[in-house]
């Protein structure tokens, strides 16, 4: 973690950070924050993001410092509405069918950027395209409304570390670092959103909290897959996309059938693991099964097993289908081994 923080400029000294409750006023003073160039967390449906005005290079510099992100990995800018996402970027064909199935939703489409678009180059990574998304959470709906201006906005942890998806875990991340947090309790999905390249046959970059078959089913035919659709020698279609984000500090072992002496489990389903009950600690992603309510409690479960010391956390496997493709993702991203060269550039 040391390796990652040192390879950024030093954020400046933050007075503190305040949290807020959702409430009448609370878009308010996010909106105003935002607009003299602060940083809000604030909750979406999918995770808590850390929201800068993404028309001001220097409000998203602060964001990319206060995380700890690299400024080379682009950021997904936020609005309220259709209207607003046209001042941004092309919205046509297939991308305009997605957004008017979807929007508001856990969808973000990679689009190719309008000629007048406000957003900075810092936030597109001097892109030609940028991404796009239209959040389903009424506070965030109301902050966007009230702002009236784009706002970029990844999730709001420490690069690297696993998303959150209460305003605790905001706080443990980035507490004294950012200006507001807006506490809006707990997200419903739990995974971030589906993300969808529409500049050609779209293409998913990063599965997400909208499941692939939806998103097919409006489509008529089946997605073209990020990873499929680039060579071996080029960059990450979606460039955040690195083996391993979400990483936890403990190791993380996947498809566990049985437990090794002192690990953490994290379970899914009603069978129990040989072994489990002399784990260090269990967590059950969903006892029924259930994949919407395991994709709600995966980061919370993983960074709580992480909290308990074990060195190890062994995971029992999780069906592919549905959510389960994005929580299988964010599971292996989670277990990939973290040389030097991925924690430089992970989002
Ligand atoms: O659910 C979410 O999407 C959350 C909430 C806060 O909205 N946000 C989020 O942002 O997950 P972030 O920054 O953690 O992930 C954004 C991803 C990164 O992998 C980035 O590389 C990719 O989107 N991305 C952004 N702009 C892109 C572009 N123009 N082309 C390809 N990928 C892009
Ligand atoms: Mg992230």
């Amino acid at each position: 973690m040391g390796k990652i923080l040192s390879d950024t400029t030093p954020v400046p000294a933050d007075p503190a950070t305040e949290t807020v409750p959702a409430g009448e006023s609370a878009a308010i003073r996010a909106a105003a924050v935002l607009a003299r160039g602060g940083l809000v967390a604030f909750p979406t449906e999918t995770v808590y993001g850390l929201g800068a005005d993404a028309t001001s290079a220097a409000a998203v510099a602060r964001l990319y410092a206060a995380k700890g992100r690299p400024s080379f990995n682009p950021l997904i800018a936020h609005v309220a509405d259709l209207d607003a996402v046209r001042a941004l970027a092309r919205l046509e064909g297939d991308g305009l069918r997605l957004a008017q199935a979807f929007w508001p939703g856990p969808l973000t489409l990679v689009l190719p950027k309008a000629p007048a678009c406000p957003v900075s180059d810092l936030a597109t990574a001097g892109l030609d395209t940028v991404a796009v998304r239209i959040p389903a959470h009424p506070l965030a709906h109301a902050i966007l409304a009230a702002f009236g201006r784009p706002v970029a906005a990844p999730s709001a942890n420490i690069s690297g570390h696993v998303s959150p998806t209460t305003a605790a875990h905001v706080a443990a991340d980035l507490g004294g670092r950012i200006d507001l947090i807006v506490d809006g309790g707990p997200v419903a999905v739990g995974v971030e959103s589906t993300i969808i390249a529409c500049l050609g046959a779209p293409v998913m970059l990063r599965p997400g909290g909208l499941p692939r078959a939806e998103i097919e089913r409006v489509l008529g035919h089946p997605l073209g897959d990020g990873a499929a659709a680039r060579g071996p020698t080029e960059r990450p279609a979606a460039p955040g996309l690195l083996a391993s984000h979400y990483a936890p500090r403990a190791s993380v072992r996947l498809e566990a059938a049985s437990l090794a002496p002192g690990e953490a489990l994290l379970a899914f389903g009603p069978q129990p693991l040989p072994g489990a009950e002399q784990a260090a600690k269990v967590l059950n992603l969903s006892p029924r099964g259930d994949l919407v309510e395991a994709a709600s409690n995966l980061f919370g479960y993983l960074r709580a097993l992480d909290g308990c010391g074990a060195a190890s956390i062994a995971v029992m496997a999780v069906p592919r289908h549905g959510l389960g493709e994005a929580i299988n993702d964010r599971l292996r991203r989670a277990a990939a081994p973290r040389d030097a060269a991925d924690e430089e550039i992970e989002g």
